[in-house]
């Protein structure tokens, strides 16, 4: 699709976004007025409710068609890109070749901002779920959002560079977050450790930054006992992704930010088998790698000024004969010994050895790790924001601040000493499973902790409640790509508070 900026020029269909504020009244009248329909009819029947859409055909202009498209009351990013992601979901078969967007009526500030949400969200919504369904080639392709179509953005001239940049930036977001939707909605047999590595090899690539992948000779040879220990139990063996974008900052100063996403391809708990009620939907187990993988393309593409490191640990949680089983002992990469007393409790065993592996091989200005990591989180705060554990103020302030500016939020959880006490095992240095049927997901970072301890500034983000969740996409769950926009967000400001 071709995406281009005008201050005229207005094709075939118009889609106007309108705000729930005291100008909508005004704003409807001259929409009305402009189209030779009833003003006092269309104030009546259409409210600017968030996702509302409306469509008018001009009496005075044959062939015209008028969408209106309610924000809300707060038309902010999420808001924005919501309701046109909604709106070209469910038009995309009936939206002719050029559709334009009529910006021109929005505060001009936000403008630029908003048109990148606009124009993200309306990529994302031609997003096709069913990657096995037989008939998906057959399907007649949508016109809208083929190579030949077109999208207008209507706005003043003197904004025409600003609006052209976020743009790029939309399109760069959307290539990222549908790869992202595809790897998480990827069946687990498509997606053993060794397809991702392919995958994310490619992708390095493509999008320019680099990765290496340690294979499970390789760590034999570190030491990476709780990563090998989770993936033993699989005839799929597990591997370390190691990820790099930017060169390391000499006299020129360039932020460090390192990332580790955990990267569960399949989670059945092991030997501490889950129920089977819903047990498909851990295949979304590597929610964390995957956002970690979304951010590399998008900030590689846009070529952010600072240094990107990431360990990736990709295993399978299998039961087997040769599995972990409840109180064996691992040896982690960093020379503690933990105490398996749940095995389904694996993914801070992988993520142990992914961080102290980081720690080792890289100075971070900050170090983020994102798992799907606890039901618990779920029970805590839903699907509406992710947990936020750190002890850095600042790294929270920011964190929730970035979040909370596009839509993908995170709300502090507590990491008092109290909360890691019942880690302590009597035959190893730590265990990895309280044994107690509370506050889970704070134990789990109590755990991390440990793997973490010397660095000032780390936050994990517990994203089960918000990596796969509903969508227009499907009838069950499927893949979010949240944590994509936060890191590049975080990253692309994060020179301000930390490093350099
Ligand atoms: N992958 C799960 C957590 C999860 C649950 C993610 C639901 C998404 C949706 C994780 O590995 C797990 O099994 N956690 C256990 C921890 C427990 C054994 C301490 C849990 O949350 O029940
Ligand atoms: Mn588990
Ligand atoms: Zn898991």
């Amino acid at each position: 699709m071709i995406i281009k900026v005008l201050d005229k020029k207005t094709p075939e269909a118009l889609l106007v976004p309108l705000i729930q504020d005291e100008q909508l009244s005004a704003r409807l009248e001259l929409i009305a007025q402009r189209a030779g329909v009833d003003a006092s009819l269309l104030q009546q029947d259409f409210k600017a409710d968030s996702k509302e859409i409306f469509v008018l055909y001009a009496g005075n202009a044959p062939m015209r068609r008028l969408y209106l498209l309610g924000l809300g009351k707060k038309a902010g990013f999420p808001e924005v890109q919501a309701a046109f992601r909604a709106f070209s979901h469910r038009f995309k078969q009936k939206l002719p070749l050029r559709v334009g967007i009529d910006l021109r009526d929005l505060p001009a500030d936000l403008i630029p901002r908003l048109s990148e949400a606009a124009v993200c969200g309306m990529l994302l919504g031609l997003y096709q779920i069913g990657l096995f369904q037989s008939d998906r080639e057959q399907k007649p392709a949508p016109q809208f959002g083929s190579s030949r179509s077109q999208l207008d953005l209507l706005v003043a001239p003197e904004l025409q560079e600003s609006v052209g940049k976020a743009i790029h930036r939309a399109e760069v977001f959307a290539e990222a977050s549908v790869a992202i939707f595809d790897l998480m909605n990827t069946p687990g047999n498509y997606k053993k450790p060794q397809q991702v590595s392919d995958l994310v090899l490619a992708l390095a690539e493509k999008h320019e930054f680099s990765a290496s992948v340690l294979d499970k000779t390789a760590l034999e040879k570190i030491g990476m006992g709780a990563l090998l220990g989770v993936g033993q139990g699989s005839v799929n063996p597990p591997a370390l992704l190691v990820l790099e974008y930017g060169a390391r900052p000499r006299k020129q100063k360039r932020p460090v930010l390192g990332l580790v996403g955990k990267g569960v391809t399949f989670d059945t708990g092991g030997i501490s088998i889950k129920p089977s009620g819903n047990m498909q939907y851990m295949k979304s187990d590597l929610g964390g790698a995957a956002a970690v993988i979304g951010a590399f393309m998008v900030i590689a593409r846009l070529q952010l000024p600072i240094r990107l490191v990431a360990a990736i640990p990709l295993a399978e949680n299998m039961p087997d004969a040769a599995a972990i089983k409840p109180g064996d002992v691992l040896r982690s990469f960093s020379g503690k010994t933990i105490e398996v007393t749940d095995t389904d409790a694996e993914g801070r065993l992988i993520l142990a050895d992914a961080l102290s592996f980081l720690i080792d091989r890289e100075k971070c200005d900050v170090l983020i790790d994102l798992a799907t990591l606890t039901g618990s989180i779920i029970r805590a705060i839903g699907t509406q924001a992710a947990g936020l554990f750190s002890s850095n103020e600042l790294l929270i302030e920011r964190l929730r601040s970035v979040g909370a500016n596009c839509g993908e939020r995170l709300w502090p959880m507590p990491m008092w000493e109290e909360y890691g006490s019942d880690l302590k095992s009597d035959v190893a240095d730590l265990r990895n499973f309280t044994g107690k049927p509370m506050a889970e997901s704070i134990s789990a970072a109590k755990f991390l902790e440990h793997f973490t301890a010397k660095h000032p500034a780390w936050a994990h983000l517990d994203i089960a409640g918000t990596a796969f969740g509903d969508s227009e996409f499907a009838t069950t769950k499927s893949g979010t790509a949240f944590g994509v926009r936060l890191l590049v967000e975080f990253a692309e400001q994060m020179h301000e508070h930390f490093g350099a």
